[in-house]
């Protein structure tokens, strides 16, 4: 006799949202239930395989009796809640993140979802008038608390800032970084636990680092290549693909992508194997796979080359 494990069925919440009764089962967040309803909320810090950490606060929603607005991808429907998503407040509240985000983050490598929702909520970054010039070298990676000032108002202050290229596996465009804690939690104790990187300095001046700033070849960094994975603005990126664009010749279009198992030992990870011009360019792993949830280790992240190489990876037989 086989034995499954069966979760217990949940007890069902009735909540109203947007003027709607429905149904959610208890536990599920407001987003959860947002997205039963086929309700397209905005997210950017939030990913079904991370704890919900609340920074970007884009996905908010308006509680009736509740001071504030709430953050939807982290609190939890409760019996008889009311809600509503697409009030004044919400729309300007969603309209305002957009907009300072996109005033001083590169947003280029997004997904399309961002400029839907830029232009859904009329997000007007402009309206703060042209970017201040890039940061110098590591100017932002020396900032201390207290040292930002505020800008005079003619030009929009922005994370720009030249692109970390210290080693070959993948490079970091802080210019391009919203701070959505994404890569602090894959890279801790969502998945790897090597804690190689965190937040520093605080206010304008906050940004992802290592420790003391250093290279990543210097720096806890194993590699695992997870930061990478759940990065929603190409800040962080492989080498492979950082290069092809540099030349022009990275074309999604032309890529395949093929699930695959990794060949290095038996926990039976899937890769994605993004493949353009006969050649891996890159590889992720499926969020929804049980064991790893879209994390992966170094070995099958970048332990590709041997595919490529000419003689078919026979060296050193
Ligand atoms: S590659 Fe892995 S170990 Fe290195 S910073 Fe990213 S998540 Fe942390
Ligand atoms: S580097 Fe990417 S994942 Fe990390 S905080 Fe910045 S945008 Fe988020
Ligand atoms: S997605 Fe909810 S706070 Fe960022």
């Amino acid at each position: 006799m086989s034995l499954s494990f069966v979760a217990p069925p949940r007890r069902l919440l009735t909540i109203t949202i947007d003027g709607r009764t429905v149904k959610v089962p208890e536990g599920a967040t407001l987003l959860e239930a947002c997205r039963q309803q086929g309700l397209d909320t905005p997210t950017l810090c939030y990913l079904e395989n991370l704890a919900p950490v609340n920074v970007c606060r884009v996905c908010v929603v308006e509680v009736e009796g509740a001071r504030v607005l709430v953050p939807s991808c982290s609190r939890k429907a409760e019996e008889g809640m009311v809600v509503h998503t697409d009030s004044e407040r919400v729309r300007a509240s969603r309209r305002s993140v957009l907009e300072l985000l996109a005033s001083s983050v590169d947003l280029s490598l997004a997904g399309p979802e961002v400029k839907r929702w830029m232009n859904r909520y009329r997000a007007e970054p402009e309206r703060f008038g042209p970017a201040a010039p890039a940061a110098e070298d590591d100017r932002r990676d020396r900032a201390r608390p207290g040292e930002h000032h505020a800008p005079e108002g003619q030009v929009a202050a922005t994370v720009a800032q030249p692109v970390k290229l210290d080693n070959e596996t993948y490079i970091r465009d802080y210019s391009r970084c919203i701070l959505c804690y994404k890569c602090v939690e894959a890279c801790g104790s969502e998945a790897q636990n090597t804690f190689a990187i965190a937040v520093a300095g605080r206010g304008f001046e906050a940004r992802i680092s290592t420790e003391f700033a250093v290279g990543l070849p210097d720096s806890a960094c194993v590699y695992c290549g997870n930061c990478i994975g759940v990065c929603p603005t190409g800040a962080l990126m492989f080498k492979s693909e950082y290069d092809l664009r540099q030349k022009g010749r990275w074309d999604e279009a032309r890529q395949t992508v093929t699930t695959t198992i990794c060949p290095y030992c038996g926990v039976g990870c899937n890769l994605e194997l993004h493949v353009q011009d006969n050649e891996i360019v890159k590889v992720t792993s499926p969020l929804d796979h049980d064991i790893t949830r879209g994390h992966l280790c170094v070995k099958g992240r970048f332990g590709y080359q041997f595919v490529q190489s000419r003689n078919g990876g026979d060296e050193g037989r």
